[in-house]
């Protein structure tokens, strides 16, 4: 019999996309779905970046470097700069989406066996590479009911053995909307500083919170040796399918590893790094809008969720997602109910089962994600129709 490797086995299907073939058999049939289980932002992306695209003038497409073309990675140090962190080329590689840089961040700080700690829920990619690198993640949990709080540093401490490499900071965070502020970033830094670990900080989305201004761990000097940060500019930019992203990094020996490995991969795509160039240069042009938008869509989610009985939320205060707990059992079961039975004028939900984004087995059974990507408008009708689709599965 032909196996395949048991790493690949032991992989779970994306909880977001694993309803897909559900899906597409109701469109077939007429339905309309909104789908507010997928983080693709539906915000236009920057007409500088389209330009971008057609104004690629070369009669080939040849590899870009492996640390990226020189102009790219300038304009970079130069986004970098807006908020007072001064880069130089060597601390930049572009990657292919942030995703790319998670694993890429994996394989450079841990090896098979190893430890990373992570908060969960937290974006299912961290889960799938750790699985692929055969790194073990170590959860510390935290629940909607406190709004996502941190538990006490000491508690934090407890996580950590012999064997752990890293700790992963994901802020503005994707699934829980949490920021982390000043004094927890500080408090962490310190932990990994006295523990000899690094911070994997993801950033993806940096611009969006509705609170105090966007920022990096970067800003704090302390944090210099152990903080990699995987950034993005697929939501800042609403262009995830431009694939490109970065990893940033003041420590030399680590930026290394990550070259080393990004030769083997070759490089991030030719034209979309020379594409983005301008907006890079002139990031809050686009940026400084985006939050509002965000924050008046958070808004209606929140308080259309929270009036509904029986369902509690957190607060979110960054990027674009919103979890809530529900009466029911079984999420999913729920949530396939949405696709495949509950109609409201030919009209449904999609929303993301938010087990999935767990570590630990048997967590988030009851609980969703609600991606605000619809305009508020559509996101008004949407949250009607989900009222209606609980209310019309409680009585089941
Ligand atoms: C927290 C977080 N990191 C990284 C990514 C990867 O995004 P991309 O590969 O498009 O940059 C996502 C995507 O949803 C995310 O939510």
């Amino acid at each position: 019999m032909l196996n395949t490797s048991k790493r690949v086995n032991k992989l779970i299907a994306s909880p977001i996309r694993k309803f897909l073939p559900m899906v597409r058999a109701a469109e077939k049939k007429g339905v309309k779905f909104f789908k507010l289980n997928v983080g693709d932002p539906d915000i236009f992306a920057p007409k500088e970046i389209l330009q971008g695209i057609k104004k690629y003038g070369n009669k080939n497409i040849p590899y870009a470097p492996s640390p990226g073309i020189s102009k790219h990675v300038q304009a970079w140090l130069k986004y970098y700069a807006l908020f007072g962190i001064k880069l130089k080329e060597e601390n930049i590689v572009p990657t292919i989406g942030g995703a790319e840089g998670i694993l890429l961040a994996m394989m450079a700080v841990a090896d098979v066996g190893e430890e990373i700690i992570v908060f969960e829920p937290l974006y299912t990619s961290y889960k799938g590479f750790a699985a692929v690198c055969n790194v073990k993640l170590a959860p510390i949990t935290l629940r909607v009911e406190n709004n996502f709080k941190l538990p006490a540093i000491q508690e934090i401490a407890k996580k950590i053995n012999k064997k752990t490499r890293a700790l992963v900071v994901i802020s503005p965070d994707n699934p829980t909307g949490k920021v982390w502020s000043n004094q927890e970033l500080k408090n962490i830094i310190k932990l990994a500083r006295k523990n000899n670990l690094f911070i994997i900080a993801d950033e993806t989305y940096r611009e969006i919170v509705f609170e105090g201004k966007p920022k990096s761990i970067l800003i704090f000097p302390a944090v210099r040796n152990n903080a990699l940060v995987i950034d993005s500019l697929s939501k800042r930019f609403s262009a995830p399918g431009i694939r490109l992203g970065a990893l940033v990094s003041y420590n030399q020996k680590v930026m290394r590893a990550i070259l080393k490995i990004a030769m083997i991969r070759l490089s991030a795509p030719t034209i979309e790094q020379l594409a983005t160039v301008a907006i890079l240069k002139n990031s809050k042009k686009y940026t400084s809008k985006i939050a509002n938008e965000y924050k008046q869509r958070r808004d209606i989610v929140n308080d259309a969720l929270k009036k509904m009985p029986g369902v509690l939320v957190s607060q979110p205060v960054g990027a674009f997602y919103q979890v809530a707990k529900l009466p029911v059992k079984n999420a999913e079961d729920f949530i396939k109910f949405l696709i495949t039975e509950f109609r409201h004028k030919n009209k449904s939900v999609l929303v993301a089962p938010l087990e999935d984004f767990y570590v630990t087995r048997g967590l988030g059974r009851n609980e969703i994600r609600v991606a605000y990507v619809l305009n508020i408008k559509e996101l008004k009708e949407a949250m009607e129709i989900f009222k209606k689709g609980l209310e019309r599965y409680l009585k089941k």
